[in-house]
């Protein structure tokens, strides 16, 4: 059994004391955190079970460490401590969803108390929400849900992942939660109590790469003013998460295949190696395969990082997992809550589950979100999501009015519908490309070009991101 994790926030060193006097450390474990930047950056690093924070501290107040607590797991509970002054701020905190306060000065014993009540009642919802999700044949690995049976034999592999200690290669559209996969893998495997740090590999500067990942020592080159860990040694007993690994350049290819082969980095400028022992979870949106047999891959690095491949489905192809997203989606971003939406319309719930998401499960979470902001009713409408989900449902729409048109105008309309439908479906099949397009539905080029035009289908939005 863990120890519930609590963080502690006070820009006055004697309440985190205080909280490390109170809370006993063989039933807690305490972390404490001097200023509101500090609590915020712990927060995105590890998990907590319960925040203690004050209001008003420097960096960020208890109100946004409470916000950001609540997006990251709407399940933390936090208590906020404030001064006579702030006890109407306190107030308020209390109805975006804050357990409880603390009115300093206090005695020990209450608050003791009050981290008890709140570790208890995390439990006690983690129980239900659990529950709950067996119930209705629901998976959930740390932040990653599904339902569908096309995630199934994800599912199967990200738990043999986190069983063992192979390299994985996740391989997946933008958006379809591949880092989520690879923090899941983290976080219920063997290594969940070192760092799980993640690197863009398409983000940092050819020039730093090295640098950043392996390391460097005083004076390799110029600017090299200290020795510094690079993100390997930082990720020491832990896990790295090479996001975008296409986009590495080959002569790093060809270091990063070493290190993988030799389990020791070298940093720049240093004489020698040394050994790290670090699980490797590579991501890539683009074909790799096609990225070496192109030239732009080496196969070497392919072969060593391809252990264990795991592939996640576009969200277009696993639609079962839209409406549990969907209510995931909803709570994170604050529904759920007294005087909020608590869920979605039927007809909103159906164009959601009929929209193509291109973005995919990103793309859903933000349209979740959005319409959130503009929702006051009981459950989000229709109105309330974006244009593209809404109009999905619009061709139903017209159906009923259609006997009220003539049949050639019914015909008419039939023929734009499937015209728009068909092209659609050629672009994203041929990622915008209109010749070969052409080529597919028979015609010249001009007049796929016509066409497209006509029907508003703009085939760049098709085009791969390089
Ligand atoms: N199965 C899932 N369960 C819960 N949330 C998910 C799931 N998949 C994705 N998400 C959410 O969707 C968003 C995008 O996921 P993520 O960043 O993992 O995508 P990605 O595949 O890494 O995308 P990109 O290739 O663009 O980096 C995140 O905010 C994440 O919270
Ligand atoms: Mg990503």
């Amino acid at each position: 059994m863990t120890l519930p994790r609590v963080l502690v926030c006070d820009d006055k060193e004697n309440y985190t004391k205080l909280f490390q006097r109170i809370l006993p450390d063989d039933r807690f474990e305490v972390v404490t955190a001097g200023d509101g930047a500090r609590a915020l950056g712990l927060l995105a690093a590890s998990e907590f079970d319960v925040i203690v924070t004050d209001i008003r501290m420097p960096g960020a107040d208890g109100l946004t460490v409470l916000r950001q607590a609540h997006a990251r797991d709407p399940d933390i509970e936090v208590i906020l401590m404030t001064a006579y002054a702030t006890v109407p701020a306190a107030v308020s905190a209390m109805r975006e969803g804050a357990f409880d306060y603390l009115a300093k000065p206090f005695e020990p014993d209450e608050a003791l108390l009050v981290v008890e009540r709140a570790v208890e009642r995390r439990r006690l919802r983690q129980q239900a929400r659990d529950l709950r999700l067996a119930l209705e044949g629901i998976h959930q690995i740390d932040k990653l849900v599904a339902k569908s049976p096309a995630m199934a034999p994800a599912l199967a592999l990200i738990q043999r992942a986190a069983a063992g200690d192979a390299t994985v290669l996740l391989a997946g559209e933008s958006g379809t939660g591949k880092e989520v996969a690879a923090r899941a893998i983290h976080a219920s495997g063997t290594r969940h109590d070192g760092r799980f740090v993640a690197v863009n590999c398409g983000a940092i500067p050819e020039a730093l790469i090295e640098s950043e990942l392996f390391g460097h020592v005083k004076g390799s080159f110029t600017g090299a003013a200290t020795d510094h860990r690079g993100l390997f040694e930082e990720a020491e007993a832990g896990t790295i998460f090479l996001d975008e690994i296409s986009e590495l350049p080959l002569a790093m290819q060809v270091k990063l295949n070493r290190v993988l082969q030799e389990r020791a980095v070298r940093r720049v400028g240093a004489s020698h190696e040394h050994p790290v022992d670090v699980r490797v979870i590579a991501a890539t949106n683009r074909d790799l395969r096609a990225q070496v047999a192109a030239g732009h891959f080496r196969e070497d690095l392919f072969y060593r990082l391809n252990v264990l491949p795991i592939v996640l489905p576009p969200l277009r192809e696993r639609r079962e997992d839209i409406p549990v997203l969907a209510a995931v989606f909803l709570e994170r971003h604050g529904g759920g809550r007294p005087g909020r939406p608590q869920g979605f319309t039927a007809e909103s719930l159906s164009a959601l589950v009929r929209h193509d998401w291109p973005g995919n499960v990103r793309e859903l979470e933000n349209a979740v979100e959005r319409a959130l902001a503009v929702s006051d009713g009981r459950r989000i409408e229709l109105e309330a999501l974006p244009d593209e989900v809404a109009q999905t449902l619009r061709p139903r729409l017209t159906r009923s009015t259609e006997i009220h048109l003539t049949y050639r105008e019914v015909v008419d309309l039939a023929r734009d519908r499937a015209s728009r439908e068909y092209l659609i479906a050629l672009m994203r099949e041929l990622g915008g490309n209109v010749t070969e397009g052409a080529r597919r539905a028979g015609m010249e080029r001009e007049s796929m070009h016509r066409l497209l035009k006509r029907y508003g289908v703009r085939s760049e939005e098709f085009k791969q991101r390089t």
